[in-house]
């Protein structure tokens, strides 16, 4: 077993070690912030929360990306129906969700990355997600993007 996987504490220590307090223990691209916790993730607890935290002011009816048609709901009961195995309307070639899959999810690389395939890193005013945030969609995306 991985010692830097199995817990939140043990990857939140590592997080540590990597900033500099103890060089040489646990270091490598499995402890970059974003990596899996080995935590099951809860939509309803975690994800959900994050949705309409971040990305609802745009993402509703009405709202920005309504306006320019894109058809992602970050409102509580229809967020998960809107983003699961459902296509992108930029590019119907990409999935917004690929459960099992966060690297192959348009959502996760629109949260992660300066240059995602399609416009632009999300969201699109505001701080970006942070490195925790990251870490709970991308292991609820790998653990199947339940509606849990
Ligand atoms: C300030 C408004 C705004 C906020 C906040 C916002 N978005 Fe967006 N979103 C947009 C706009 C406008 C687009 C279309 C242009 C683009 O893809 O960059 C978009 C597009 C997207 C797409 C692509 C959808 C498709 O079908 O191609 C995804 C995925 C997405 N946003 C996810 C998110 C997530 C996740 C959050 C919260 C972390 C978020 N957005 C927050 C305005 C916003």
């Amino acid at each position: 077993m991985n010692p830097c996987r199995h817990s939140r504490v043990a990857r939140n220590a590592v997080l540590l070690l990597v900033i500099g307090l103890a060089p040489g223990a646990c270091q490598g691209p499995a402890n970059l912030p974003g990596q899996a916790t080995g935590e099951v993730v809860s939509y309803a607890d975690h994800i959900q929360p994050m949705l309409t935290a971040k990305c609802v002011s745009c993402h509703q009816e009405g709202g920005l990306a309504d306006l320019v048609g894109i058809a992602l709901r970050a409102t509580p009961g229809e967020a998960h129906d809107s983003m699961v195995n459902q296509p992108s309307v930029q590019d119907p070639t990409l999935m917004l969700i690929v459960p099992g899959d966060a690297e192959a999810s348009l959502i996760y690389q629109k949260v992660s990355s300066d240059s995602p395939p399609v416009g632009m890193r999300m969201p699109s005013l505001g701080a970006p997600l942070t490195s925790d945030e990251l870490a709970l969609l991308r292991d609820w995306i790998n653990q199947g993007a339940l509606d849990n």
